[in-house]
């Protein structure tokens, strides 16, 4: 165990190394993504001292930005870091930055950017290359293949001998529309890259709380004899938004909360939550055990479908004490649209572990609070022996909550007795938070993905057949809606989406 070091108790493994020297190649810089996540990740690594020296930054995008704009720009997305006490200036950040103005749906614009990264490349004898496509979805395909055509996927383009170096992809979500939409990215993707150089990104996954999943299942040795169907009754994943849809109402519209949320971040989750111990860390390893979970979920069944799905859309409402006005009155939005807002599924996974428990997807918009958790509910105990459970308002279950976001940490609710001399249980919570548990903040999920990329592991990416097996689920379900199949109901922005606890036959509310 060469990378453990041991100090007061903690375990500490080493997984991350130098990475070595780079450009880091942004399509879409001037995005919303990139502006609120990309840049201030690679600025944070920066002044963390996580990028090699030599790393360079090229944003590529089709507005027209001198260098001094360009500079006010990255500054604009460095606002909130370099406000922050301890915030350090920009200056040595902005000299590994630079822009190339392009449109990269136009494949005559390429041997340009080829041009411009091979003099980079030159000056600072950089031979590696990680282009990021914050674009989007739809240029994906273009953009790879254009990448591909100018001569940008392997690193022969320099012209000087570049043994050892890499190429890798960084892939925005969605990954496809649907299931055939998504083979057909995958095909085309696989066609130029092989699989180790793409990183398709699910940022839940760099949350520090979604892998703190796996660390707690398979290092506390306690838990793992009772993760099975003998001892659980049922997981609720819940994500919940507090936000409408923002400036991304055409982008939302479209792709709807089972696409949005379910198909990548719910079913990820979900993954983790129920897999096997994996053989070892090794991406592959990792994610053999993930593919296994997606592809034993029991296919959507379109015949019962009210049975195992809901979905609703909001109408106007209040939070946090502000009326909102209902999905098809926002900007952009027809009125007679029957997007869905919020869905909940119940699936069952098919396998040793899992028969017959209930697995609960639930995400909403213009929910009361922004929250994102996972709710694993225990059997009770076999027989009761106190009489005086009869009086108790919930039913006698453990419960373990993996609060993802916000106020990250892990609560089990246990039963007590109340001091005093009647026998009376009450619930109570043992808990533990990132907040108090930890001085440091905790990272953001981009930074270590970014870093991940850099440094080629791809455990916290997305590989193509669980892209593939989350979709073969979901494209039954995403029909089932279009074809109107259920319902579509209706919730007041502000309240925890429609009632459940008699579609489900259990207390989710
Ligand atoms: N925003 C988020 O919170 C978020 C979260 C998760 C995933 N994502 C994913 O991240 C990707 C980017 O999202 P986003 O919200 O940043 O989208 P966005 O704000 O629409 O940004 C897309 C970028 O692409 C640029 N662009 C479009 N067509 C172009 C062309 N022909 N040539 C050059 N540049 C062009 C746009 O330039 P202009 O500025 O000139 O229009 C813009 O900079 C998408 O795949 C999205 O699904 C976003």
């Amino acid at each position: 165990m060469n990378n453990c070091s041991y100090n007061n108790g903690a375990v500490s493994i080493k997984t991350s190394k130098e990475t070595s020297s780079c450009i880091i190649v942004i399509f879409g810089v001037t995005g919303d993504l990139a502006h609120k996540k990309i840049i201030p990740a690679l600025y944070k690594l920066f002044t963390m001292g996580l990028l090699n020296e030599k790393t360079r930054i090229v944003g590529i995008g089709r507005r027209k930005y001198s260098d001094m704009e360009y500079s006010e720009y990255i500054n604009s997305a460095l606002e909130k870091l370099t406000a922050a006490p301890g915030g350090s200036p920009t200056g040595d950040f902005l000299k590994i930055n630079s822009y190339h103005e392009a449109d990269f749906t136009d494949s005559a614009e390429y041997p340009d950017i080829r041009e411009y990264l091979k003099k980079l490349a030159a000056r600072y004898k950089i031979c590696d290359f990680l282009y990021y496509l914050s674009t989007p979805p739809a240029n994906f395909e273009q953009i790879i293949t254009s990448i591909h055509a100018s001569g940008l996927s392997r690193p022969d383009f320099l012209d000087v001998s570049c043994a050892g170096s890499f190429v890798r992809v960084v892939i925005e979500k969605p990954y496809g529309y649907d299931i055939s939409s998504a083979r057909a990215l995958n095909e085309k993707v696989l066609s130029i890259f092989s699989e180790d150089q793409i990183y398709r990104i699910d940022h839940y996954l760099g949350k520090e709380t979604v892998q703190n999943i796996m660390i707690f299942r398979f290092v506390n040795g306690i838990f793992e004899p009772i993760w099975n169907q003998k001892y659980i009754d049922n997981v609720q994943i819940k994500v919940f938004e507090s936000e409408g849809i923002g400036g991304r109402a055409n982008y939302f519209d479209r792709s709807g909360i089972i696409r949005d949320i379910i198909q990548n971040h719910s079913l990820q989750m979900l993954s983790l939550i129920a897999m096997e111990p994996s053989a070892s860390t090794a991406p592959d390893a990792v994610r053999n055990e993930k593919l296994k979970v997606l592809q034993s979920i029991r296919p959507f069944d379109g015949n019962e479908a009210a049975k195992f799905l809901t979905a609703a859309q909001y109408s106007a409402g209040i939070i946090g004490g502000e009326t909102v006005q209902a999905y098809n009155r926002e900007k952009n939005i027809a009125s007679d649209s029957v997007t869905e807002t919020f869905a909940a599924i119940k699936l069952f996974i098919d396998n040793w572990r899992w028969a017959g428990v209930p697995f609960y997807l639930i995400a909403g918009k213009r929910m009361p609070e922004r929250l994102t958790e996972v709710i694993v509910t225990f059997k009770p105990a076999p027989h009761m022996i106190f009489n005086s459970l009869c009086n108790m308002s919930e039913s006698v279950s453990n419960r373990l909550v993996i609060r993802v976001q916000p106020d990250e940490g892990i609560s089990l609710k246990i039963f007590c007795k109340r001091p005093g001399f009647e026998t009376e249980l009450q619930p109570v919570s043992m808990n533990f938070d990132y907040s108090g548990s930890f001085e440091a903040s905790l990272p953001e999920a981009y930074e270590r993905l970014i870093l991940d990329a850099l440094n080629g592991d791809a455990t916290l990416f997305m590989r193509s057949d669980e892209i593939e097996a989350a979709w073969n689920y979901i494209t039954p379900v995403l029909e089932c809606l279009k074809n109107k199949k259920i319902e579509l109901k209706n919730y007041a922005a502000g309240t925890p989406g429609p009632e459940l606890c008699d579609f489900f036959g259990l207390n989710l509310c």
